[in-house]
């Protein structure tokens, strides 16, 4: 048997990079699969076959993070249809990069609402279920920029530290439910967030990683997956990296 059979897993932003990985490597490990997507229905629904592929259950939802009512929806038919669920991934997140001065309010406000808020309504949505299991493993996708900050991401270096913090924060409170809560920091990871990264920009950053190296989505999942999985049933309130060694 699969170590998170008759597990079922909802993956914020599964449709592609990171959260794709994710979703793939749940269901390699056995978990029925719900994910939301923004943009393209049809590679959603082409992520969903390659799951199916592995013997379990996928659905999708066009759904917005930032709406509590689409994220309430996504939640009430993925119990509908799947079963409660007990494995939730906050993996969707965005960038809106620029200098402090340079910043608008705009731009700090849209990752505000993505990367935290979002977070909140999809774990205040799924907490009763796991709840009422008396089992869950809640991860959170944060970044090494909550560690040690970045140039110019002073918006997104926010809402990765305070995801490591409400990280830590809800652990405590949901520990004696059965519900473990912790978090992957990954480091510069190969994906369309970093694909617009300057050629020069990023040789700094190979430079700079012990490794000599950019990370791959895949990487993340094998990290993400052992958190869900029975191995890790002691193992609550942690941010563990996942960074080739550029922030130690
Ligand atoms: P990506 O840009 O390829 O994927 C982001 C996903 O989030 C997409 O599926 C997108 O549809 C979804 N998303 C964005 N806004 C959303 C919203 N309002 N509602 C619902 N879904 C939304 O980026 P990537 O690299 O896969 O990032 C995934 C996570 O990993 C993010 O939280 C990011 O901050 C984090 N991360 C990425 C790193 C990297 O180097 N790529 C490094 C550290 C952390």
């Amino acid at each position: 048997m699969k170590e998170l059979q008759g597990k079922v897993c909802l993956v914020t932003g599964g449709a592609r990079g990171i959260g794709r990985a994710i979703a793939l490597a749940m269901a390699e490990s056995g978990a029925d699969i719900a994910f939301n997507y923004q943009q393209s229905r049809e590679r959603a629904e082409e992520i969903c076959r390659l799951i199916e592929g592995k013997g379990v259950r996928c659905r999708t939802f066009a759904a917005n993070v930032t709406s509590e009512e689409e994220v309430n929806r996504m939640v009430q038919e993925t119990s509908d249809s799947l079963g409660p669920i007990s494995i939730l991934v906050n993996n969707a997140g965005i960038t809106r990069d620029r200098t402090f001065m340079k910043m608008t309010r705009q731009m700090w406000d849209e990752v505000l609402e993505v990367n935290l808020d979002g977070p909140f309504n999809v774990t205040h949505a799924v907490l009763p279920c796991m709840i009422n299991l008396g089992w869950g493993r809640i991860i959170n996708i944060s970044s090494f920029v909550g560690l040690t900050g970045n140039f110019g991401q002073t918006n997104y270096a926010v809402t990765k530290g305070g995801i490591n913090s409400f990280t830590m924060a809800l652990a405590r409170e949901v520990a004696r439910k059965g519900i473990t809560v912790n978090a992957v920091a990954p480091g510069f990871i190969s994906t369309d967030m970093t694909k617009d990264v300057p050629a020069s920009v990023l040789d700094q950053v190979r430079a700079m990683t012990p490794m000599g190296r950019l990370g791959n989505p895949e990487e993340v999942a094998d990290a993400v997956t052992f958190l869900a999985s029975p191995r890790a049933s002691y193992i609550t309130g942690q941010v563990l990296s996942v960074n080739g060694g550029i922030y130690m």
